[in-house]
């Protein structure tokens, strides 16, 4: 029989975890606090913008094999495993909040104890969470229960937004944190059928696979930032860092991803998980100056990119309108948390400017952030009605390619800052626009 797997918070994380079990013939019941959302995923609607999610979904509620609800307890009955993808946000001190992740363990242990379940529940944790945490979470169901028959194992999730289902079903590897044999068997069978071309599943104990998510999601930021400060030094001495960025990805030992300067990381995961394990090693008494170094620089990223528009406005934009596309934190996705685009934004409008900015997808997001202080254009090319300049903030396909004469009729001036270094300088210069990108020499200025 398939197995019966539940998983807890139906986010980003959760709804593609749920899908793709479900796909890969699993009974999933996602159970989530929200009950507006799970109201709209019973109506068959997904919530959010994910590539590839809505065939899935749509497939595997047809095939009765997914199931959503607001109720905890019927998960906990019905479910040997239960996934929890619940939020972990940052405090204020940069640590990982882990208040919702040990309120649903210690609701499960309620649960577990009122119907006085003995078998064995396996409660996975899939939220990155601080080393340490799957000992929280099992002292947060014994606390209720001592004798609660459950083991915690810690598997961190990998995926990116905007190639989430694409990542869960083919993902390079799966990193199980458990001890218990029983659990690391189940979860082997689970994951099975993603990795059948071989990619590796590692079996490691519970800290270790937490660390693991904060290794990893750090080191890229890092590499980001790394590229984002060798972009500063090559525009100060004149190099061009997209011809160093394509010469040293070409070092196998280097690689060619994860190499592109811009304005800064951001995203729900990078600029959190870096601060929680900088906040981690400092109550290690650990000093990882790289990881500090990298969360001081990537603040300062964003702020230079509008230091180097106000300064091409004679050092004033105040009453000066601004186009801005791509609101979304990167391509392919709905999600503005942390979006560069947002800090840009704040910045323009403290220095008394306007922003009239167009994003496929992500207009919800700001309007929950930004409300009526900034406009919402209808499409690209209606953002740049009268702008001073137009500003690339996210590198959607669509802006890669765009009619360059309606640009600079719509724009109303020819200056474009480019935060992602989407267009050809040569071309650029040949169409008559003053470009200014990152790591590169700014042309027909
Ligand atoms: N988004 C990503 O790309 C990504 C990738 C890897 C790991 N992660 C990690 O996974 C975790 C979840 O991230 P996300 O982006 O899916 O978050 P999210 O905010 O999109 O989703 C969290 C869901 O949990 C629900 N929830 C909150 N409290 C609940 C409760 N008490 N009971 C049931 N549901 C509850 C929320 O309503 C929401 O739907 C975080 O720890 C994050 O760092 C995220």
């Amino acid at each position: 029989m398939a197995n019966q797997i539940g998983v807890i918070g139906t986010g980003y994380v959760g709804l593609v975890t749920g899908t793709c079990f479900a796909e890969s013939g699993n009974k999933v019941l996602c159970v989530d606090i929200d009950e507006a959302k799970v109201e709209k995923l019973r109506n068959g609607k997904v919530p959010i913008y994910e590539p590839g999610l809505e065939v899935l979904f749509e497939r595997n509620i047809r095939e009765n094999r997914l199931h959503f609800s607001t109720d905890l307890r019927q998960a906990v009955v019905n479910c040997k495993i239960l996934f929890l993808c619940l939020p972990t946000p940052p405090d204020e001190d940069g640590s990982a909040d882990l208040q919702t992740v040990l309120k649903v363990a210690g609701d499960i242990g309620v649960i577990l104890k009122e119907e006085n379940i003995s078998d064995l529940r396996i409660l996975v944790d899939k939220s990155t969470v601080p080393v340490g945490t799957s000992v929280r979470v099992r002292k947060a169901v014994t606390d209720v229960w001592a004798d609660a028959n459950i083991d915690v194992v810690s598997n961190p999730e990998f995926l990116r937004e905007g190639f989430a289902v694409e990542d869960f079903m083919k993902p390079d590897r799966v990193v199980i944190g458990t001890q218990n044999e029983e659990s690391a068997h189940l979860m082997r069978e689970l994951y099975r059928p993603f990795t059948l071309s071989g990619n590796p599943i590692y079996v490691l104990d519970e800290k270790s696979a937490e660390a693991c998510k904060y290794a990893a999601n750090s080191y890229l930021a890092m590499r980001i930032t790394f590229m984002n400060e060798m972009a500063e030094f090559c525009e100060s001495v004149g190099a061009d860092i997209e011809s160093v960025r394509r010469a040293i990805g070409s070092d196998t030992r280097i690689g060619k991803r994860f190499l592109f300067p811009g304005i800064g990381y951001g995203g729900s995961c990078f600029p959190k998980d870096v601060r929680a394990l900088a906040h981690s090693a400092r109550e290690a008494n650990v000093n990882l100056t790289l990881i500090e170094a990298a969360e001081a620089a990537n603040r300062r990223q964003s702020q230079r990119f509008v230091e180097r528009i106000v300064k091409r406005f004679g050092g004033d934009v105040s009453g000066k309108n601004f186009a801005l596309w791509g609101l979304a934190f990167k391509p392919n996705t709905d999600d503005t948390r942390e979006a560069p685009a947002f800090r840009i934004i704040d910045q323009l409008l403290e220095l008394g400017a306007s922003v009239r900015a167009y994003d496929p997808e992500a207009h919800e997001g700001a309007q929950r952030r930004f409300g009526d202080k900034i406009a919402y254009a209808e499409d690209m090319y209606d953002a740049l009605k009268g702008s001073a300049a137009l500003i690339v903030a996210t590198e959607w396909n669509e802006f890669r390619n765009p009619d360059f004469e309606q640009v600079k009729q719509a724009l109303g001036s020819n200056i474009i800052f480019d935060g992602r270094n989407c267009y050809d300088t040569d071309r650029m210069d040949k169409f008559g626009f003053e470009y200014h990108s990152i790591g590169r020499a700014t042309v027909g200025a």
